[in-house]
């Protein structure tokens, strides 16, 4: 993949809301022809409509290998080619490990890992032909755990390991892998917990600080995607100015 982003094909993940929605746009300002995958059909409607380049939309569910393999294989046979896949989508059920519901441990993992896992799995074969590039969105808690998120940040520990292994079987190839870690950014993503305290808590959290805007961690995504061809970014953690840890 060369320092243009000019007619490059990219498949993100979880475009429906938040850094993926970010980022899609960008890329497709950017130039791009960008493949958009998630549930919510009718969000991934209004992204094509508001970007400015060519854009696919496309039903994906990351926790089904059928939909991520037809998604991929939908990207090609539309475009010809995949250039990059940033795997984005993922859900953040926080909560404590005592009493916990499990099956928000499955959906975790089932999301977050093994989904980005598949996307890879998917993709990989047309990512070395075009020696294209993987764009893994971890976090900070791939990085430090902390009380209340540790099934999440096994996910994201997860991602930074698979993406290491990745990043040695197939740079020499001329594919590029790279981590970005966010810290505390602005989105849908709390939304989702279940437990009332943790909502609370993680409501305070965001509340205490300038957090980062999806539109930060897109220009990093974009930033990685645009080096020249000898120049590898692995790994980019981004966190608020007031984040401590
Ligand atoms: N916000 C933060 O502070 C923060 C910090 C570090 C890392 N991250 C990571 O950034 C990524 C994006 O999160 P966000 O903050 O932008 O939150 P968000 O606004 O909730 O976006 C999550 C995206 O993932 C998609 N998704 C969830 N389950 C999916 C599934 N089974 N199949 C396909 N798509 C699925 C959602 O789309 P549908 O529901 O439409 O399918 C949505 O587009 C996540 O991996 C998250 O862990 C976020």
């Amino acid at each position: 993949m060369s320092n243009t982003l000019e007619g490059k094909t990219v498949l993100v993940t979880g475009a429906s809301s938040g850094i993926g929605q970010a980022t899609a746009l960008a890329l497709s300002k950017a130039g791009a022809r960008v493949a958009i995958g998630a549930r919510r059909a009718d969000r991934l409607k209004d992204l094509a409509q508001d970007a400015p380049g060519e854009i696919l939309a496309l039903d994906l569910d990351v926790t089904d290998r059928q939909s991520v393999q037809d998604a991929v294989t939908a990207t090609v046979d539309h475009f010809g080619t995949l250039d990059a896949l940033v795997n984005n989508a993922g859900v953040m059920l926080s909560g404590m490990i005592l009493n916990a519901d499990t099956t928000e441990w499955t959906r975790m993992v089932d999301t977050n890992l093994l989904g980005s896992m598949y996307t890879v799995h998917a993709a990989l074969p047309h990512l070395l032909e075009s020696k294209g590039a993987v764009v893994q969105i971890s976090s900070t808690s791939g990085r430090t755990a902390s009380a209340g998120g540790g099934v999440y940040a096994a996910t994201k520990f997860g991602i930074t390991a698979f993406a290491e292994a990745l990043r040695q079987e197939v740079t020499t190839q001329g594919v590029r892998v790279i981590v970005v870690e966010p810290g505390m950014v602005s989105t849908e993503l709390a939304t989702h917990i279940t437990d009332p305290a943790m909502q609370t808590m993680a409501k305070n959290y965001a509340e205490s600080m300038r957090t980062l805007q999806a539109d930060d961690i897109a220009a990093a995504v974009l930033y990685a995607l645009s080096q020249p061809e000898h120049v590898a970014v692995n790994e980019i953690l981004i966190r608020p100015t007031d984040q401590a840890r």
